[in-house]
């Protein structure tokens, strides 16, 4: 016995102080301080005795108390970025699978965790209207996206063909960074994304797309892949997805969605992702808006050869020895990951544990806070909408008594200022060159009166600011 072993009474005693931490943060969450008022000199400082040599034994979880204390408290009110909400039933799902440490990357290593994944993809297929793709999870619609690129590349330009790797990809003026980055990692470069134009609606214009395809055939240049958005970071814009894909089938590119942030609301409102299942890849976040703890990405694919196209190159030392569909499966034959943790058993176990209705819900509620605050700041002479609300992104600025040039200023000041009071957290976008605060709702917890209280907190930061 090394000095690693824990015996079952260490362990329960462990996880019992684990677990009445996490249920005090849960507890405690609405009446914490969204952003504790830390510099980082005070986050290092709480780390600055490095690791220790000897052990501290049950003393090493002390400190804790302390490290929750300053952490961010993603409650009913933080509204930024793009944050689900960490539903605690998927929380615990998270930690039995680091418990049971199963290593997914094929049925051989992990029969039920493998399978659970593929019917956690399946599920989530049908219920974003996809019935027939598959797929996997992933660690974020960061690597989903560049997975769907990696699939894209190797279906038009395979990699082996003679010379660097080339062709052109398109996507919106509003697509997200990482799509870029997906293309500079696969080689293709940045300079090889075309932005396609956006109409005042901030979705891509079909026609332009179509112009800068043939521009570039006429040019002898090798158009790829078409991504389209179903959620623009920015605004929650979903490109005209029915439109794109005929373009892209016409011109034989490949297409994929980045639904990281939107694609889930298919759940709740198809209406408003016409096409979606036209994709040929489509990447969405189970940690945005199905509220599962970070991290839950999740890439869909129409046909799993062009997976396999990408991704396999088993060597003998891991290639399964059955010809059966399911026990010969393998995650490394059509994913970038080797080494996967159990990630399924989160939302398997929180959307059994509540059901899809009440996700589809939580969506819709969502979307309905979403037009609550247009609604308020419509109503609100002192503040702009600055762009319609197609999905859970609003996007709105302080404007009395401001000329233009001093908005961007003042309100890049009163987002610091309202975040440090600690009672909203909003971020911010920049809509042709305007700064924009931004609130967003993917949170199972934010309540009409939450909503309110973005506008009042507003206000009172405005006027904390202009010292009337
Ligand atoms: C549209 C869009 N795509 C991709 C991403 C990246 O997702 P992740 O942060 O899970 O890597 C985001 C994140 O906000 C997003 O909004």
């Amino acid at each position: 016995m090394t000095s690693l072993e824990l015996t079952t009474d260490d362990f329960r005693r462990l996880a019992h102080r684990v677990s009445t931490l996490a249920e005090q943060w849960l507890t405690e969450l609405d009446a914490r301080a969204i952003a504790p008022a830390l510099k980082g000199s005070d986050t290092e400082a709480l780390f600055a005795e490095g690791l220790p040599e000897e052990g501290l034994k049950d003393a090493a979880l002390d400190a804790l108390g302390t490290v929750i204390a300053g952490t961010r408290a993603g409650n009913a009110r933080f509204l930024g970025y793009v944050l689900g909400s960490g539903e605690p039933v998927g929380a615990l799902g998270d930690y039995l699978a680091s418990v049971l440490n199963q290593n997914v990357t094929a049925w051989r290593s992990s029969p039920t965790m493998v399978s659970m994944e593929r019917a956690v993809v399946r599920g989530l297929a049908a219920a974003v209207g996809c019935p027939g793709f598959t797929g996997s999870l992933t660690g974020g619609g960061s690597s989903a996206n560049l997975m769907g690129l990696t699939m894209a590349r190797e279906a038009k330009a395979p990699a082996n063909e003679e010379g660097s790797p080339s062709g052109v990809v398109y996507a919106s003026t509003e697509v997200h960074m990482s799509i870029p980055k997906a293309l500079a990692l696969l080689g293709l470069g940045r300079r090889n994304l075309r932005l396609i134009p956006t109409d005042s609606d901030w979705r891509m214009r079909p026609e332009a797309l179509e112009h800068a395809i043939t521009g570039d055939v006429a040019a002898g240049r090798r158009p790829l892949a078409v991504v389209a958005t179903a959620g623009t970071v920015n605004t929650g814009a979903v490109d005209p997805l029915k439109d794109v894909a005929a373009i892209a089938r016409r011109h034989g590119l490949w297409m994929h969605v980045d639904g990281a942030f939107g694609a889930l609301a298919a759940m709740a409102v198809p209406e408003r992702f016409e096409g979606l299942a036209l994709a040929d890849s489509l990447s969405m976040d189970a940690h945005k808006w199905l509220y599962q703890p970070v991290d839950c990405g999740v890439l869909l694919y129409r046909e799993a050869a062009a997976a396999r196209r990408a991704f396999s190159f088993s060597g003998d030392y891991v290639r399964t020895l059955s010809t059966d569909s399911v026990e010969g499966f393998a995650f490394f034959d059509e994913s970038l990951e080797l080494s996967r943790r159990a990630r399924a058993l989160k939302p398997w176990l929180s959307v059994r544990y509540h059901g899809l209705r009440a996700f589809r819900e939580a969506i819709r509620k969502d979307l309905e806070n979403a037009s609550h605050l247009a609604e308020l700041v419509r109503a609100e002479p002192k503040l702009e909408l600055l762009a319609p609300v197609p999905l859970s992104a609003v996007c709105f600025r302080y404007v009395a008594g401001l000329a233009e040039p001093e908005r961007d200023a003042f309100n890049t000041r009163l987002m610091a200022r309202l975040n440090a009071r600690g009672r909203v957290y909003l971020s911010n976008a920049t809509l042709s060159g305007r700064f924009a605060l931004r609130a967003c709702f993917v949170n199972h917890r934010t309540t009409a009166e939450d909503v309110r209280t973005v506008v009042a907190e507003v206000l009172a930061t405005a006027k904390e600011l202009q010292g009337t």
